[in-house]
């Protein structure tokens, strides 16, 4: 790595910033630059909303977002009450007044957005995930220009804030187009059941205990920074007498300009909307007990309801297991006898077991460039307050699968998937398409991914999950779709100075 990559910057600092703290940071990244939502999921504060936002009026507007900067939360604090973090998108920066020359310069996947014809067909967003049937994000809905993230410790707190800023907002011709609840559900599990956001992207300048793992490199979730090809990812350089107030760093990889993208990143937003009904009745038909039930939906996702991964605890749940993410598939499970070769975390992150030389260092660093640092929340009211599966399964005993059942047109309920990456097409785009939708994933044949994957490629359908066994693999076909996409979005999540100097353009005279 460039030393340039990791020196402490010493551009301009915001006058309310106490220069002595931050020379004094041991962190040689400066947090204070980078949104706090990158280095923590603020899993302290347990009430979140998102507000999606359209601006009217730009000359209007921009007072009100100058002031809204001092409010937004960095990565150096672990606020202890409330969060907000603010995130952009293509049209956003250019309604805000940011040249065309500057904007061009972000990646071809944010300034064309996740709705177009290619992006549909990358994401298999496809029939009634299509993008014009989304409730936001789609050609039919309003244009979306910010979203706001904001995490409080109770919900009166958050009802206070967000109600607070959305008035503020709305006063400088900022509307409200959209407000996405969350809902926190019991020992963080996902609706379907089970534990989610165990695995991440090991960052080792965001870890706090000091831990010797193989890291992934900072450039892999934040621009700015070396890659895992030691590169600079695209973004934005501006010519150094365009930046007057001498607001942004300096180019990293040393050129005259100044770096708009470093400490910025960017955030892939879907509301994906979960058919517990649907999931778990395919489930009861294809097997003989709940405790088979169980079993079957835990080898579609790659770990038991608990958490604990079937590479580690093949047999049953096992909840004492301590580090939840420690382990490779090559060695223990070369051929998915443990952990199914399609589940949903073999596909999304298969860690070791990747061609042309599983177990090798290679194979991590080649599945080291397709990470996303996951933020999502759920949303909607659980389908049993225990979020438990063999309470589901007692719940839907009795009723008829899947449209007449009467829990299929109650509430919606889901996630509100979040990740940030630094490479959107490199990364999510790449996750979701090549190895999620992929029919042919790991060798199989007609296998999406079970949770996420799409059930048709090039007009054929692929619903088949495969579980590797001895003597013989079983296969369990007809399998339909247990999530919808209901909206999304790509944003960009600016550095402090950045967003400084975003506010900055196109103010008229
Ligand atoms: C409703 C939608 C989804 C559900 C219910 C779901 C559920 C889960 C669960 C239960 C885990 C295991 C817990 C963990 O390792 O943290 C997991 C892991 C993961 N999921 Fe998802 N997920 C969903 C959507 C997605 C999407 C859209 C992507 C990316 C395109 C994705 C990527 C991942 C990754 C990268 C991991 C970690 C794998 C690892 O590092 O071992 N998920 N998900």
């Amino acid at each position: 790595m460039k030393d340039a990559a990791i020196q402490t910057m010493s551009y301009t600092l915001d006058a309310s910033q106490n220069r002595q703290d931050f020379l004094s940071y041991p962190n040689p990244i400066d947090l204070r630059e980078i949104q706090g939502i990158v280095a923590r999921g603020y899993g302290n504060l347990p009430a979140a909303c998102y507000g999606l936002f359209h601006i009217k009026t730009p000359d209007l507007a921009r007072p009100t977002l100058i002031e809204l900067q001092s409010k937004l939360t960095y990565a150096e604090e672990r606020p202890p009450l409330l969060a907000i973090n603010l995130a952009w998108t293509y049209r956003g920066l250019r309604q805000m007044g940011l040249d065309e020359n500057i904007a061009d310069q972000f990646s071809n996947e944010f300034r064309s957005g996740i709705d177009t014809n290619h992006k549909r067909r990358i994401l298999g967003d496809e029939g009634r995930n299509s993008p014009e049937f989304w409730d936001w994000g789609g050609p039919n809905s309003s244009p979306i220009d910010l979203l706001l993230l904001c995490y409080a410790v109770d919900q009166a707190s958050l009802e206070h804030e967000y109600q607070n800023l959305k008035q503020t907002l709305a006063e400088s011709g900022i509307e409200e187009v959209r407000r996405l609840d969350t809902q926190v559900l019991p020992d963080n599990k996902e609706h379907f059941g089970f534990r989610d956001g165990i695995a991440q992207p090991f960052l080792k300048e965001f870890d706090r205990k000091g831990r010797d793992l193989v890291a992934v490199p900072l450039g892999e979730i934040l621009l700015g920074y070396p890659n895992g090809y030691d590169r600079y990812t695209q973004r934005p350089l501006i010519a150094a007498e365009l930046d007057t107030a001498s607001q942004l760093p300096p180019d990293p990889e040393g050129s005259p300009t100044r770096d708009l993208g470093k400490n910025g990143t960017y955030l892939v937003f879907r509301q994906m909307s979960q058919d517990i009904p649907a999931f778990w009745r395919y489930l009861q038909e294809q097997t003989s007990s709940s405790e088979e039930a169980v079993r079957l939906a835990s080898k579609m996702v790659g770990r038991w309801p608990s958490g604990a991964p079937l590479v580690l605890s093949p047999e049953e749940d096992n909840t004492a297991i301590k580090d939840k993410d420690a382990f490779t598939y090559h060695d223990t499970d070369r051929q998915g006898f443990k952990c199914p070769l399609g589940a949903h975390i073999r596909r999304t992150h298969p860690r070791d077991s990747l061609q042309p030389e599983p177990g090798s260092e290679k194979s991590i660093a080649f599945s080291n460039r397709h990470r996303l640092l996951r933020r999502g929340r759920s949303y909607g009211a659980p389908f049993h307050p225990s979020v438990n599966p063999t309470e589901y399964l007692k719940q839907l005993s009795g009723t008829a699968y899947p449209e007449e059942s009467p829990e299929k047109s109650s509430e919606d309920r889901g996630l509100h998937f979040i990740c940030i990456n630094a490479n959107i097409g490199r990364q999510f785009e790449f996750v979701q398409h090549t190895w999620a939708n992929n029919p042919n994933f790991n060798g199989l044949y007609q296998d999406p991914d079970p949770i996420i994957g799409s059930r048709s490629a090039y007009g054929l359908p692929q619903n088949r999950f495969t579980q590797q066994q001895p003597p013989v693999r079983c296969q369990f076909s007809g399998m339909p779709e247990f999530v919808g996409i209901r909206g999304g979005g790509y944003f960009f999540l600016p550095s402090r100075s950045a967003l400084a100097f975003i506010l900055s353009r196109g103010a008229s005279a």
